[in-house]
């Protein structure tokens, strides 16, 4: 075989992607050349390409000689066959099975014998484009994101039949540019689409549950989820408000459908509804929030209020591995411990469940469920150290005590959410999940461990990887929120993988490989 640096690299529509990966290969060294059935298109590709970097150019960003030369080894040519010299075709044509089935028939009679012949698709089967080659083995799915030279990861997806010389040389050619290659196995949503099911979804759940609404999720989410000192920038509404629920909604139902309804991914029915209402997110001005000129009108949140107090003259806390904790931030927040054996009657109770509702982990402990409220320890809770505390009531708690707790869980500057009862809070809910479904990706050998804590962090932005995440909170207890929540809701969409299941039983990371 050639040597990579030598590649000739042809692209087959020259749209949005397809430009942006002729800019990356062209960038790296490689002579580019790009077709597209638009007259016109491949032509205005490369001029699209000069825009770009000629303003980093101007910026100082980029030298002038290499722009010059990045743009010498972009070819615009007029027919397909003009790619007959390729060494690589990466097709970026428009996501439609038989069309792209048709070209990949016609690439195989107009390129060499050891030609590789990739798919950028996001959704369809790369083994079923290879199905009607003659050699599928040099057919595989090269999975860019947009915009490609920003994303810097490439998902290098092996269908039924791809060799692993071609899946090789296809991780070997990602490494010139720069771009981390992962490796995937062809199958629904690939690896980075599948592992992103996990954020929204659960949200949309939480909602229509009725626990908490989109502002406060989204709270929840930035502010009180800590992994390394960061959170997720987005909350999951916000997210699914940038990229268009016309976008994402399809995306859940075309996953769900072809996993055969495994619960896990089971879309929402008010995604569905909203998507009939043309509710679909920033690029209309109305989704899960407005826009006002391409900017989100802010909804304010609502202050915890001394109207209609009802107060307690001390705080009761359940035991529990946070018990000394709870006791010290109830001090450090100017209220005083009830210490007596059971609450006295005038003690607001503080429960502190991984996994169960707030009634469950007070009727189970039989303690008094309208003077009692939960809090959420599976991340920060300690004073003047997180941003947001959530807690949460049961249906019978007195509404103003537990507001009386909001106030005083919010005394050292510290938001606090009050949502309703729920396995799992919000919190422990969406980041059980997130690691589920990583965990499944993982079990049915997708891709390795590795490989998906880093395409996750570079493609979907988590400040870690789903199975570090795991890890930092603990597997037996991210499993333990999963078979609490199971248990509650009867919902198998949370049983917990075996991969977690069996991490989790022998104190291994859910990054081990067997
Ligand atoms: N846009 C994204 O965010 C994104 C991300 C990852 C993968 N993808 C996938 O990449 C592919 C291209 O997406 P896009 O967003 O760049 O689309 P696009 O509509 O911007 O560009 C597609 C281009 O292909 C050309 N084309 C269509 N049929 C052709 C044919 N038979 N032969 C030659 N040219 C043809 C069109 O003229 C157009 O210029 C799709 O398979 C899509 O699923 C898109």
């Amino acid at each position: 075989m050639k040597p990579f640096e030598a590649f000739v690299v042809g692209v087959v529509g020259t749209g949005a992607m397809g430009r942006g990966i002729a800019q990356l290969f062209a960038q790296s060294g490689h002579a580019l050349r790009l077709y597209d059935a638009a007259p016109g298109a491949a032509q205005a590709a490369c001029t699209a390409v000069a825009d770009t970097l000629g303003r980093q150019v101007e910026k100082g960003k980029l030298a002038r000689g290499a722009f010059e030369a990045t743009m010498a080894r972009m070819s615009p040519v007029g027919a397909l066959g003009d790619l007959a010299g390729c060494d690589l075709v990466i097709e970026a044509i428009v996501e439609n099975l038989d069309v792209k089935k048709r070209l990949f028939v016609e690439l195989e009679s107009i390129t060499g014998p050891e030609a590789l012949l990739v798919t950028n698709t996001s959704s369809l089967s790369v083994t079923a484009i290879a199905a009607a080659c003659s050699n599928p083995a040099r057919v595989a799915g090269y999975h860019f994101f947009n915009p490609v030279p920003l994303m810097k990861v490439v998902e290098v997806i092996r269908g039924a039949r791809t060799s692993a010389a071609t899946a090789d040389a296809l991780v070997a050619l990602t490494r010139r540019t720069g771009h981390a290659p992962v490796v995937a196995q062809d199958t629904p949503g690939f690896l980075i689409n599948h592992a992103g099911r996990g954020y929204g979804t659960e949200a949309l759940k939480l909602v229509a549950e009725g626990v908490a609404d989109v502002p406060t999720v989204d709270r929840v989410m930035r502010e009180q989820v800590v992994f390394n000192g960061s959170g997720f920038r987005l909350g999951p509404f916000e997210l699914l408000d940038l990229t268009g629920l016309d976008v994402s909604h399809p995306v859940m139902e075309s996953i769900y459908r072809q996993f055969y309804e495994e619960p896990r991914f089971r879309p929402s029915a008010l995604a569905a509804q909203r998507v009939a209402g043309g509710l679909l997110g920033r690029k209309v001005g109305e989704g899960f929030y407005r826009y006002e000129n391409g900017a989100l009108v802010a909804v304010p949140e609502d202050e915890p209020t001394a109207a209609g107090a009802a107060s307690f003259a001390r705080v009761w806390v359940t035991a529990g591995p946070n018990q000394g904790a709870l006791r010290e931030l109830v001090v450090a927040l100017g209220s005083t411990v009830d210490d007596a054996l059971r609450p006295r009657a005038d003690s607001l109770v503080l429960l502190a469940p991984i996994g169960l509702d707030a009634t469950a982990a007070c009727t189970d402990a039989g303690l008094p469920a309208e003077r009692s409220v939960a809090l959420d320890t599976l991340f920060p809770f300690a004073a003047k150290a997180c941003r947001r505390r959530v807690l949460m009531a049961t249906p019978a708690t007195d509404p103003a005590l537990a507001a009386a707790a909001r106030r005083l869980f919010a005394a050292d500057g510290a938001r606090a959410s009050l949502v309703r009862d729920s396995a799992g809070f919000v919190a422990q809910r969406v980041v059980a999940m997130v690691v589920a479904v990583a965990c499944e990706i993982a079990q049915q050998r997708i891709a390795s461990p590795a490989d998906i804590d880093l395409a996750v962090r570079l493609g979907l932005g988590y400040p870690t990887g789903p199975l570090s995440m795991g890890d930092t909170l603990g597997a037996a207890t991210v499993a333990s929120v999963l078979e609490g929540m199971y248990a509650c809701t009867g919902d198998p969409r949370y049983r917990p993988s075996p991969w977690m299941r069996r991490r989790a039983r022998l104190g291994l990371s859910l990054l081990h490989a067997d």
